[in-house]
């Protein structure tokens, strides 16, 4: 039996993808969310679905370092091993602002840190052919461009920057590419992908503003960043699972299984290196004090 997480699976993109997944009863699909109540209906309605009885939540909070420390030492105890880790779970900067009780940018903690963290604990588990997927979004290249101000402006200083969501969408990429050359220098088989969902109508994450007129619209006017729940999810869980993609690492996966070159200010080694280093020391794991 594969084990798999995929973080925010209570709705939307990681509810979807999670369900198709545990079609294949080979996989034992783990929902890691904030909400005891959303994530047990999530896990029922699977089951249910799908027949499979390995599915089950854990309670994870990407946007607190604490929490995603606690995840990964109960899921270590409990499961022992990764094969599938899809870091997934995420908010908007439309909707959400402010600090965290750790002192981060509400939308950088959520959409990056904690996935960067929970990465980094469970690359230990990970099995010698293990996938990470990091969703993300063309957004990490929006209209009118992007203009890198440090990662200390991002986990700190952007409260009221509107490009919030883009640089944390920016930073999911640049972890793909640093983690993508670290295992490839050391000969490991596993494998870390960026994967763009495109703009779905249909999920909570827009809060209601994505309403049919708002979705026809994107659709006709920006066909390049519209997406379907239906097909990315299937794309998505493709990705996850199938052997044709083994081989495939470092890639940014479009809406699709699709490959295409994501923005060039994402392929930056320098602001990649950056934000590497400063998110080592923000979770504590750079050696300082030791
Ligand atoms: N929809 C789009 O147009 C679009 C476009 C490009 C990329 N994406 C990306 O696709 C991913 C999935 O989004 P979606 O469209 O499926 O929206 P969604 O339905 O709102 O799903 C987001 C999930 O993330 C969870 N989440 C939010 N904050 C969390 C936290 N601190 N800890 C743990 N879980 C948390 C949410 O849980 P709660 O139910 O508790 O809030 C929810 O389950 C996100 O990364 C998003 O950025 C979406």
């Amino acid at each position: 039996m594969k084990n798999v997480i995929i973080t925010g699976a209570n709705s939307g993109l990681g509810f979807e993808t999670a369900k198709k997944i545990a079609k294949d009863q080979e996989f034992r699909v783990i929902l890691a969310c904030r909400n005891a109540e959303k994530a047990e209906a999530a896990r029922n309605a699977i089951a249910k679905e799908t027949g499979n009885e390995n599915v089950g939540f854990m309670i994870l909070d990407t946007s607190l370092l604490s929490s995603v420390r606690a995840f990964a030492e109960n899921y270590i105890a409990k499961y022992g091993t990764v094969d599938v880790l899809i870091n997934n779970a995420g908010i908007s900067s439309m909707r959400d602002s402010g600090t965290t009780a750790e002192g981060f940018e509400v939308v950088f903690a959520t959409n990056y840190l904690g996935h960067f963290l929970l990465t980094q604990l469970l690359l230990p588990r990970l099995s010698a052919n293990g996938r990470v997927i990091n969703v993300t979004s063309d957004m990490h290249n929006p209209p009118g461009g992007i203009e890198w101000k440090g990662v200390e402006y991002l986990a700190h200083e952007a409260m009221d920057d509107r490009k919030r969501y883009s640089y944390s969408k920016l930073c999911a990429i640049y972890l793909t590419h640093k983690l993508d050359e670290m295992l490839k220098e050391k000969g490991s088989a596993i494998t870390v992908n960026s994967f763009n969902p495109g703009f779905m109508a249909t999920t909570n994450f827009s809060g209601g503003h994505a309403d049919k007129m708002r979705a026809l619209a994107v659709k006709t006017t920006m066909p390049e960043r519209y997406g379907e729940l239906e097909t990315s999810s299937d794309a998505l869980a493709q990705i996850a699972t199938q052997a044709q993609f083994s081989g495939i690492s470092g890639a940014y996966f479009d809406r699709s299984t699709n490959t295409k070159k994501s923005s060039e200010l994402s392929y930056s080694k320098e602001n990649q290196e950056e934000l590497w280093k400063k998110s080592l020391a923000y979770c504590g794991l750079d050696g300082a004090g030791e």
